[in-house]
């Protein structure tokens, strides 16, 4: 295998993959039973080849519901938590490789499910896609799903993310004008899209690992990333002192056939 590009792919969430495994929500149940009514695949015994697994939120609730998983990432990093987290006994077979979902290491016809958990974006559109046809068994099913802060539903999380638009030069997300969900649907045939509100409850030290987590915070200097991270600190024990968190959340969910 090629290292040095895998590297280089790998590295900005490499940079950041303790404040992802420790700060980044799961997925709420709702969405798994989306997957298995919008796919017509059940989990439970299907094999899925998880493009830009990270550390794996998306693999291990996968594996919990009883679906074998090879998790492609490009991410040395990223993989290693993922391997570390992937608990023993009992559950079905996990392999993690490291690769480029552009050119899956994995061979023809052999999936039931391709999915891209908060993923899809980093990838070239048409090479990806094509690639998920090629390793997917005949009726099989490509998931991209995005776990996404709701800003319209709470004024303190629209300022939060405003805060950050002024001051990251490279934020992308609700608070930008012209952000939207990556046109994942565009590239399918058939497709079906569905969106899953939820509420995430967090401390807000956890909260601020997510905020660390995010390539756009991995872009900063250490400094600057620290000086920003305190100013949200200090206007969210402003805002609650009990040091709580109430998220509107909502998951972006599209799957190709
Ligand atoms: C935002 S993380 C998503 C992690 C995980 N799937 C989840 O649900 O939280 C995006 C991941 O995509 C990976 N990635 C970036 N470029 C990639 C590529 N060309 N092929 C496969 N994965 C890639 C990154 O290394 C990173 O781990």
């Amino acid at each position: 295998m090629n290292i040095g590009p895998m590297r280089e792919l790998g590295g900005v969430f490499d940079r950041v993959a303790d404040a992802y495994d420790a700060g980044r929500p799961s997925y709420p149940d709702e969405m798994y039973r989306a997957v298995c009514e919008l796919t017509g695949v059940e989990l439970d015994g299907a094999m899925t080849v998880d493009v830009g697994a990270g550390t794996g939120i998306l693999t291990r609730a996968l594996r919990a519901r009883g679906s074998q998983v090879i998790a492609v990432d490009p991410g040395a990093g990223m993989l290693a938590r993922l391997l570390a987290r992937a608990g023993g006994g009992g559950q079905p077979p996990l392999a993690a490789v490291q690769g480029d979902g552009n050119a899956l290491p994995v061979a023809d016809g052999v999936a039931d499910l391709v999915t891209y958990g908060q993923s899809w974006h980093w990838l070239d559109p048409a090479a990806s896609i094509a690639e998920a046809r090629r390793v997917l068994r005949p009726r099989g099913a490509i998931v991209g799903c995005w776990n996404l802060h709701h800003a319209a539903q709470a004024r303190w999380l629209a300022d939060y993310e405003a805060r950050l638009a002024e001051e990251v030069p490279a934020y992308w997300g609700p608070a930008v004008e012209e952000w939207a969900v990556p046109p994942i649907a565009a590239a399918f045939e058939v497709i079906e899209e569905r969106w899953i509100p939820w509420t995430r409850l967090v401390g807000i030290e956890d909260f601020l690992l997510d905020l660390r987590s995010h390539s756009y915070m991995a872009a900063l200097s250490p400094e600057a990333a620290d000086a920003l991270v305190e100013r949200q600190r200090a206007e969210l024990r402003r805002e609650f002192p009990e040091g709580l968190l109430s998220v509107p959340m909502r998951v972006y969910l599209a799957v190709g056939r």
